[in-house]
């Protein structure tokens, strides 16, 4: 979606003395890609460990509540520095994202699949055996689970894709 408000939009975050800066100074888009891709390879690692432990195919000797509090937090520390790092991206060259459809589909992912994990971790807060305790839960879990692993891996295809979808 490419509005005449977006354009303009992009047009003036352009030209704003943080985006001519990480314009200008040609090894800032290189650094703030590696702390985009080290953030991305620790959230991912995470999510994989919580949802192979969702789907009861490994780490079957620990709780699903246990796994989800070890590995949630480096889940939940990995965002802000994604936010960050991409924000920053974003700064300098907007319309390279904010005006690409890749781009936008990446955050209706990103958006949902953090509702799903929230979703997760809030009924483990109020119970921690909460997926563990009946077949129906299991398979919610087990739905769930996939669910987030496809989210992630779209995201992460989707993020690599915005340079080749960049007119
Ligand atoms: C939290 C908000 C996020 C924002 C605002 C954001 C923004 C961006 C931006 C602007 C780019 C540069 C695209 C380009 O110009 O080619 C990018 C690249 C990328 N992003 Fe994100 N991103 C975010 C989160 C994530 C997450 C959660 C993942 C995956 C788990 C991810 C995966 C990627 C990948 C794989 C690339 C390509 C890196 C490269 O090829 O150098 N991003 N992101």
């Amino acid at each position: 979606m490419r509005t005449k408000n977006l354009e303009d939009f992009c047009t003036w975050l352009e030209q704003t003395p943080l985006s001519e800066s990480i314009q200008q100074n040609l090894w800032v888009v290189p650094a703030i890609q590696t702390v985009h891709i080290l953030s991305i390879a620790a959230l991912f690692v995470s999510v994989v460990l919580i949802n192979l432990r969702l789907m009861n195919l490994s780490q079957t000797d620990q709780s699903i509540a246990y796994v989800f509090t070890r590995f949630g937090k480096i889940v939940w520390w990995s965002l802000p520095l994604l936010l960050l790092s991409g924000g920053l991206l974003i700064v300098g060259e907007p319309a390279r994202s904010l005006a690409n459809d890749v781009f936008q589909f990446k955050m209706l992912l990103l958006v949902s699949v953090i509702l799903v994990t929230v979703l997760l971790q809030k009924r483990l807060a109020t119970d921690d055996k909460y997926w563990e305790s009946t077949e129906r839960r299991q398979m919610t879990a087990r739905i769930l689970a996939i669910i987030s692993m496809s989210c992630w891996v779209s995201i992460i295809c989707a993020g690599r894709w915005i340079a080749y979808t960049y007119t």
